[in-house]
């Protein structure tokens, strides 16, 4: 009987969740736009959650702007930029610097540029030809996109599902092709190691960057996918060779 009742109440409270996504999605819009972006990108689209707030990395900004301190217009990207607070922030501590900011989601590169007053930012959609078309930069940040929700929260996470290491390292690959030696490349909330990817041996972390290495206490998957650690201490700024 009690079994009987189990059910019932899962039935109902999944159905409950279902009708309550299908309200956000209709009447929120960025519920709707990860909603519209997980279905046209499909398994292109890494983090879905659009989630940021201003001045988010202070540590890893300072970081980057004393490394480029000579740097006289410096170009950076942020890689999963949301709805832009990563760059305005970034433009704070870099005020000389090109910013283009990078995200898979339509709705948040409108959010970006209607906030955006400042000619030296750009908001570009991964896909796009400017996007293919750019290069040459001294900074890329890929800050809390290369990783998916579910492989922190589903119950059984032994294993990464969502987003896994080949698609983590294709586009880290990518993403080294577009910064310069001697650039820096800037990873954090990610749920695999940038060290475990085949571009990793051209790098090495940025040592006078005190607090360059943080304890993260969330899984980390390894090449296959399998989860190695509940919790670990990750570098997050690298210096390409
Ligand atoms: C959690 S937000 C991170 C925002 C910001 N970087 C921060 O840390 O505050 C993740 C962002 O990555 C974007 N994203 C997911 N997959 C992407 C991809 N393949 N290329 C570019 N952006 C992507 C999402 O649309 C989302 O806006």
């Amino acid at each position: 009987m009690e079994n009987i009742r189990f059910r019932m109440e899962a039935f109902f409270y999944n159905i409950a969740k279902r009708l309550w996504l299908c309200f956000c999605v209709v009447t929120k819009a960025e519920q709707r736009s990860s909603f519209l972006t997980k279905i046209r990108f499909g398994k292109a689209c890494h983090q879905r959650a659009t989630f940021t707030v201003p001045s988010r990395y202070p540590l890893l900004f300072q970081a980057c702007a004393d490394y480029l301190a000579s740097t006289k217009q410096p170009k950076v990207m942020s890689f999963g930029c949301s709805i832009g607070e990563e760059v305005f922030s970034i433009g704070q501590y870099l005020p000389h610097a090109t910013i283009v900011g990078v995200d898979i989601n339509r709705w948040c590169l409108r959010q970006c540029r209607k906030k955006n007053k400042n000619p030296n930012f750009t908001f570009v959609h991964r896909f796009s030809k400017d996007f293919e078309n750019a290069s040459s930069f001294d900074a890329i940040f890929c800050l809390a996109v290369f990783q998916r929700t579910e492989n922190r929260t589903n119950q059984d996470n032994s294993k990464a599902s969502g987003f896994m290491f080949d698609e983590f390292e294709s586009e880290i690959t990518m993403l080294d092709k577009k910064l310069r030696p001697g650039g820096l490349l800037i990873i954090d909330h990610a749920d695999f190691s940038f060290e475990e990817t085949g571009v990793a041996k051209k790098y090495q972390p940025l040592k006078s960057f005190e607090h360059n290495k943080i304890q993260r206490f969330r899984p980390l998957f390894d090449r296959e996918n399998w989860k190695i650690a509940e919790e670990h201490d990750s570098y997050r700024v690298f210096v390409k060779c």
